[in-house]
């Protein structure tokens, strides 16, 4: 889906709206089947896998990089968030992205832009209670993103499961006529989950941080021989500060879902279990699916 005068197979770059919306013009012409990676840059393999679902899935894959202010709360790392243009680009290309969107804060947000979203469901608990405006900045900028690039379907990591309930409940409550896809996380070989945030990790964090996947695994495979969730949230939370994590924000069992709670009645649907933890001045987060494995009733014996 080339313009005339553009080298096959050549990743286009769209620094702005303008150029957006005319390439835009000629891929609705064209029939073109869009799909859509949103990210926020610093690529890592995990993105790369993205990139790869949509590119399997679409004539033309856009991926966006844009380091989102509204998700950011003062304080946070907004300043400090790594920004790795060039490289990005490299890997986008080579895991065969047509078009990267690399908008201006201007391109998303108009400097009188008065609206905002207040996300419940989903966003409700877990890492609202920690960044309360998170997923409010979260929702308003893919909702934008949709909107700009209209793509058939987009792609979000289950990395970040807590997001991908909450995108999937805008596009549900606002009939975005989009199909939203889940990629699998992306795991180092240790199990510690790819993420932007990990390049943060000192040598001695980065050897320790793997725990937190760890105690998650094992926090499933108490549910999953029956285990009430209060108990395996307490252990898989002991487990990751013995490991020498500063704090746990959370360790939760959830209902796969809609994120809410169980109960009393311990688990009876799938589950999630979600945490996060902090590692010297870095919070990582993961999750790993969980269920109850449910035995057959005991015969009656009179
Ligand atoms: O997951 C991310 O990288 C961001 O939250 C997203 C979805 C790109 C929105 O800024």
């Amino acid at each position: 889906m080339q313009d005339e005068g553009e080298t096959p197979g050549a990743m286009e770059i769209a620094r702005d709206r303008m150029m957006l919306v005319h390439r835009l013009k000629a891929l609705r012409r064209a029939g073109a089947r869009v799909g859509f990676v949103p990210t926020m840059g610093a690529l890592h393999d995990g993105h790369v896998s993205l990139v790869d679902i949509a590119a399997s899935k679409a004539d033309f894959t856009i991926a966006s990089i844009f380091v989102n202010p509204r998700q950011f709360a003062p304080g946070e790392d907004l300043a400090t968030y790594p920004r790795t243009e060039d490289e990005d680009c490299v890997m986008l290309e080579k895991a065969g992205c047509n078009l990267v969107y690399l908008p201006a804060v201007r391109d998303i947000y108009r400097d009188d832009c008065a609206t905002g979203l207040l996300m419940g469901g989903p966003a409700a608990g877990l890492e609202s209670l920690a960044r309360p405006h998170f997923f409010g900045g979260v929702a308003l900028v893919v909702l934008k993103l949709l909107n700009q690039i209209q793509p058939d379907f987009a792609v979000f990591g289950e990395k970040d499961y807590q997001q991908l309930l909450v995108v999937r409940a805008l596009v549900r409550d606002l009939d975005l006529p989009v199909e939203i896809l889940a990629g699998p996380t992306l795991r180092a070989a240790d199990g510690l989950a790819l993420s932007s945030r990990n390049a943060f990790l000192s040598v001695d964090e980065r050897a320790r941080a793997p725990a937190l996947h760890e105690a998650l695994l094992h926090a499933a495979s108490m549910i999953a021989g029956g285990t009430m969730p209060q108990e395996a949230e307490d252990s898989a939370r002991a487990r990751i500060l013995a490991a020498g994590f500063s704090g746990v924000d959370y360790v939760a069992v959830r209902r796969a879902g809609d994120l809410s709670g169980f109960g009393d009645k311990g688990v009876d649907a799938p589950a999630r279990i979600l945490a996060a933890a902090r590692l010297g001045g870095v919070r990582l987060i993961d999750n790993v699916a969980a269920s109850a494995l449910r035995l057959p009733p005991a015969p009656l014996t009179h």
